[in-house]
């Protein structure tokens, strides 16, 4: 972006692809954390004089207009943040964007519509992709690309659209890339990786990554139940994914094979029922052995003796990365946990690194400092795929 801030961008209009795709309960918007991502970014651009029109996807609306995932809030509090008026068009590429986008003045920003309420967006079909890419590129001069959460995927908006305009990396995108190459390419070591969440499933590929890249291990959060079971723990009510079982073991095998520390919750939370989010009526939880959870129980976090002793695996470490909360944090209950590994992050002297839609509001909404933080990544999926080693679209599309 600063070449093109370089090159000059007065009067230009500039297409930013963002990722506000952030948190929304009873239509609020939880934790603003990936609209103050894109600020930097699109102010130097305004501050330059173009004409900044800011697009994101939102949801998973179902490739037409949905009111319950518009971007009206997103746009406004991306006003109240910039502290300058937003304009905001009720369609993507539509008569309203083409209005809002003519309304502009040099150093004024737009937002339009949800991407995905366009089938184009997501479509499968290069053609139909490649159609909406044109478009979006009706409406603009210069493309720069800095929704870093959404670059894994192979969309219209992020994969299909530079290819048609001159195209430029945002400074989120670029700083995402830095911290998570040095992980990738450069690693200090020890090198210390905590991984939670629900889903196994969501999580193989990069276990199976970094069984060969890390130095430690540490599992928790939902997915911790199909590592408990597949050591033969009995997890009663628990969250788990029998399919994923022989995965699991052979990955088990593997670490002890590459010499990966590879740990597992030692004690749980456990209460009868999965916590009511909403109203966060009591529990009544109570903390067990990781081999002793009765049959009419599910583990909802992981307990403290687990929180202490991943502590002690941070404590020596000079680079971690944690992707996934530890327990149901959304319920105080279950949160310490979560609390637990962010409070050792913090007093860590590594370089911290949390990655994962998740995790990041996690520790925000827990009332954590961000900058207690070495490096807070928007990305969830997009973090994760990197990690990989994957291709990621967004990043291809952008580098050509
Ligand atoms: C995310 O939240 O990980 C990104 O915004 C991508 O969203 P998606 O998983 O709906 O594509």
């Amino acid at each position: 972006i600063d070449e093109l801030l370089s090159e000059g961008v007065d009067g230009k209009r500039v297409f930013v692809r963002a990722d506000l795709n952030v948190p929304l309960a009873d239509g609020l918007i939880t934790d603003d954390g990936r609209i103050r991502a894109v600020l930097p970014t699109v102010k130097a651009l305004a501050d330059a004089g173009a004409k900044v029109i800011v697009a994101s996807h939102l949801g998973r609306p179902k490739g037409a207009p949905d009111p319950a995932f518009s971007l009206l809030q997103p746009a406004e509090r991306l006003a109240e943040l910039l502290g300058a008026p937003v304009a905001f068009a009720q369609d993507t590429v539509g008569p309203a964007a083409h209005d809002a986008v003519r309304g502009l003045e040099p150093g004024q920003v737009a937002v339009i519509e949800n991407l995905r309420f366009n089938a184009g967006e997501t479509a499968k079909d290069d053609v139909e992709r490649g159609e909406f890419a044109d478009q979006l590129a009706a409406l603009a001069d210069v493309y720069v690309g800095d929704g870093f959460g959404a670059v894994h995927r192979k969309h219209a908006s992020v994969f299909d659209l530079p290819a048609r305009l001159p195209h430029y990396a945002g400074y989120l995108i670029a700083t995402e890339v830095g911290v998570l190459k040095k992980l990738t390419e450069d690693v200090e070591r020890p090198y210390v990786v905590a991984l939670g969440g629900s889903k196994v499933s969501d999580k193989l590929a990069v276990i199976d990554e970094l069984l060969g890249k890390a130095d430690r291990l540490l599992i928790g959060g939902g997915m911790a139940f199909t590592f408990l079971k597949a050591k033969g723990y009995e997890i009663g009510a628990s969250l788990v994914q029998e399919d994923q079982l022989a995965t699991v073991t052979e990955y088990v095998e593997r670490a002890e094979k590459n010499g990966v520390e590879l740990l597992v919750p030692v004690d749980v939370v456990v209460a009868g029922q999965f916590p009511d989010l909403k109203t966060k009526a009591p529990a009544h939880p109570t903390t067990v052995a990781a081999d002793a959870i009765p049959a009419d129980r599910m583990g909802l976090d992981i307990g403290p003796e687990t929180g202490a002793l991943y502590a002690s695996k941070f404590a020596d470490a000079a680079t971690v990365f944690w992707n996934g909360p530890m327990g149901v944090f959304e319920h105080p209950d279950f949160a310490e946990g979560t609390k637990a590994v962010a409070q050792a992050l913090v007093d860590s002297q590594a370089f911290t690194v949390v990655g994962g839609g998740d995790s990041a509001a996690a520790v925000r909404i827990l009332g954590f400092d961000e900058k207690a933080f070495g490096h807070i990544s928007t990305g969830g999926g997009a973090s994760l795929e990197y990690l990989e080693g994957k291709t990621l679209p967004g990043l291809a599309a952008l580098e050509d």
